[in-house]
């Protein structure tokens, strides 16, 4: 088991990341959240989004691994608990599971789907969207480069899993879902800062690799590797995001493979 090393700072999050519920609006769109409904937002981060299904008037609950993320998701009166999507604790109360640029932090997918399972209510809908195949292939093949220069090896710490459409088809049969829809949309990103700043936010669990007074020459060499893929002339920075974006239905008791 990869043991992650990733802080989640509200304002740093804030600062470098306020894009990743901003460009969350088709999913939930998707979601078509109704009054009334009771929806569990997985990886609620700091809430941004979940306001958006509260303001549809669904009866909303956000979890999220993240004790200093939930507490600024309470901050903004949403109802928010720590807990780690691979271990669910609910059981058949939410209407819809709804999941925005997280679910690619959680290893065992197969888990969480059983627990998104779990927690529907019979013919419960469960949408998202996460890092699919080929996300962040660019930054990910420069920290391996500048870790391998190292003698560290990435692969020994790597956070994420972005799943091909097969495989996370699989994992919804799997889990008892009847997949309507998954699809890989590529969605080069424009950063409203430095690439520095993404890899802080982002990619803390690599860079904790080399002591803390190596790290900003680390950065550095990311960055100026990066560079002439991924800075415009303006300095504008893009990066290479690939979504996995999904809408699936729990199968009626006996239909499924997982019960
Ligand atoms: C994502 O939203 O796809 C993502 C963000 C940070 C790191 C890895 C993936």
């Amino acid at each position: 088991m990869v043991e992650t090393i990733q802080d989640w700072d509200p304002e740093r999050y804030a600062r470098n990341a306020r894009f990743v519920s901003d460009l969350g609006q088709p999913v939930v769109a998707l979601l078509a959240p109704k009054p009334g409904e009771s929806i569990l937002d997985l990886g609620c981060g700091d809430g941004a989004l979940t306001e958006a299904l509260v303001a549809a008037g669904a009866r909303v609950v956000g979890v999220d691994a993240s004790g200093e993320q939930v507490a600024a998701a309470l901050s903004r009166g949403i109802d928010a608990r720590v807990m780690d999507g691979m271990g669910l604790d609910f059981h058949q109360e939410f209407d819809a599971v709804f999941s925005n640029a997280a679910m690619h932090w959680m290893r065992d997918l197969s888990g969480v789907v059983r627990g998104v399972a779990e927690a529907l209510k019979p013919n419960g809908r469960f949408v998202g969207e996460m890092g699919g195949s080929g996300n962040v292939r660019m930054v990910e093949d420069a920290i391996r480069a500048a870790l391998s220069r190292r003698g560290l090896d990435a692969g020994a710490v790597y956070p994420w899993v972005f799943p091909t459409v097969q495989e996370f088809r699989h994992l919804l049969e799997e889990g008892g879902f009847r997949a309507e829809m998954v699809d890989l949309i590529p969605r080069p990103t424009p950063l409203p800062g430095d690439i520095a700043g993404w890899l802080e936010t982002f990619a803390e669990t690599f860079l904790k690799q080399v002591p803390e007074r190596d790290r900003d020459t680390l950065i550095a060499e990311i960055r100026s590797l990066l560079a002439p893929k991924l800075r415009a002339a303006d300095g504008t920075w893009t990066v290479d995001y690939v979504r996995l974006r999904f809408s699936a239905v729990k199968e009626a008791a006996g239909k499924g493979k997982a019960r």
